[in-house]
């Protein structure tokens, strides 16, 4: 991590130390066994961390609806490390998720200097392009530009009043100097992940961010301020099960049954409670512990897997009352693939990375000079074996191009044991890069002129 303890989400130099960062900011660990037909990314491990991915794997469970918002930065050329997400995103989309995809033409104008008309022309040729041709399913696909969707901007600046400048001098290191478009861009991030459960937008439910970890300070930032929105919180009881207590604001104070001195109102007190009770009965628990007085009721048999539903009945209430009802996002985290050199993939520097469109052999000169987990000479490597956890082509087979997980295993095992040179690795990689690659070329020629198919219709 660049400046001490803090993710910066525009530098290229992201921290690697993944135990570390799970702990700082209290993500929890993906357990592949846990998830329904878990993708080629979570049995490998590369998809290691979560927050509150439970709760979209319970609608997967229930066939509940669920939503997965993406996001892209138009500039540059799309490369290896971009896909991991679409990877993700297509795993969620087959899961049974709805798909919004953003494309950040305003933060690459703030922190890049991209013009909108520049940003809009690369999102389409090279970011959407790809998407289709990496299988995207554009019958629940939907993108968007952030300089055209008012709601988004909307919300932005609405949710903006949850927030100050001191937090984001904390969350993002951000000072005196910093230009006011850059300060703008996190808020219309936080926008991008809030809008979709608006009701124009598909309404009330799960929306999940799969991203690198060089974005989770806009996940924790849109967290916290969603559930400073929230009229009701549902926070597990001391002695078991689940409270939900009231958040009474400036703005809901006389619809939570409050008085203008501060008083409680007991005759609309009690109508909310009703109401609440109602909400909570409909999912099944009968034993309630009301205390309308203090704000609280209490269901004792709830457990912490029940919290995300009767949190979605308040959440639903809560918008019949006026409220925005929004839930905080869900997100997942994959480990960012190392550079072809070894050090840190950019595509800034053409040598680190594949792009989508490399031709063939461009691609295989940079694999065989690709760093290497073998020994420098055949005779030691027959008695040491290769190190496939330094070995650049082989950690390509394990995180694009092999998807057969015994495959990966016996070239693992053979390197490991000097079986394998890692000439004859490389080879292997360039073999299933080069198909890899071919195959995407034919898609995209396959979606040449039919891209409009993804786009909402803001976005025409
Ligand atoms: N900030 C992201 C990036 O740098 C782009 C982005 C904008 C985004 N809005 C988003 C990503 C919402 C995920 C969700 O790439």
């Amino acid at each position: 991590m660049a400046k001490g303890d803090r993710i910066d989400p525009w530098s290229s130099d992201q921290s690697t130390d993944y135990e570390r960062i799970v702990d700082q900011f209290g993500l929890d660990t993906v357990d592949a066994s846990s998830l329904p037909n878990p993708g080629m990314l979570h049995r490998r491990g590369i998809v290691f961390a979560h927050r509150d991915l439970d709760v979209v794997v319970g609608c997967m469970g229930r066939s509940d609806p669920f939503g997965v918002l993406t996001g892209l930065m138009p500039s540059g050329r799309m490369h290896l490390g971009h896909s991991m997400v679409i990877d993700q995103v297509r795993w969620f989309q087959e899961q049974g998720a709805d798909i919004t995809v953003t494309v950040a033409d305003l933060e690459a104008l703030a922190t890049r200097g991209t013009s909108l008309s520049k940003g809009r022309e690369t999102a389409i040729s090279e970011y959407v392009h790809n998407y289709a041709a990496l299988g995207l399913d554009p019958s629940s696909t939907n993108v968007y530009f952030q300089s055209s969707r008012p709601e988004v901007q909307r919300l932005a600046f609405t949710l903006g009043r949850r927030t100050n400048l001191s937090e984001f001098e904390s969350i993002y290191g951000f000072g005196g100097e910093t230009n006011l478009a850059h300060v703008q861009a996190p808020l219309v991030q936080v926008g991008d992940i809030i809008h979709p459960q608006l009701d124009e937008f598909g309404g009330l439910r799960p929306i999940v961010v799969p991203v690198g970890i060089d974005q989770d300070p806009h996940l924790r930032l849109t967290r916290d301020i969603a559930q400073k929105t929230n009229w009701f919180n549902v926070k597990p009881r001391k002695s078991g099960g689940l409270t939900v207590a009231l958040s009474v604001q400036a703005d809901n104070s006389t619809l939570l049954g409050l008085n203008q001195d501060g008083s409680v109102d007991r005759e609309s007190r009690d109508s909310l409670f009703q109401r609440m009770e109602d909400g909570v009965r409909g999912l099944g628990f009968s034993d309630l512990s009301a205390n309308p007085k203090h704000g609280t009721l209490e269901v004792p048999a709830a457990t912490l897997a029940d919290r995300s539903e009767i949190r979605m009945a308040m959440l639903a209430l809560e918008r019949e009352l006026g409220g925005m009802g929004l839930m905080p996002p869900c997100s997942t985290y994959h480990r960012f693939a190392v550079g072809m050199t070894g050090d840190k993939m950019s595509s800034s520097r053409p040598e680190t990375t594949i792009f989508m469109d490399d031709e063939i052999d461009e691609m295989s000169k940079k694999v065989k000079r690709a760093f290497s987990g073998g020994q420098p000479t055949v005779e030691e490597h027959r008695r040491l074996g290769g190190d496939p956890s330094k070995d650049v082509a082989f950690q390509y087979l394990q995180f694009f191009f092999e998807e057969d997980d015994s495959v990966l295993e016996d070239i693992r095992r053979d390197y490991e044991s000097g079986k394998l040179l890692a000439g004859e690795v490389k080879q292997i990689c360039i073999d299933g890069a080069a198909e890899w690659l071919n195959e995407l070329k034919e898609k995209r020629d396959q979606w040449e002129g039919r891209l409009d198919e993804f786009l909402a219709a803001d976005a025409t």
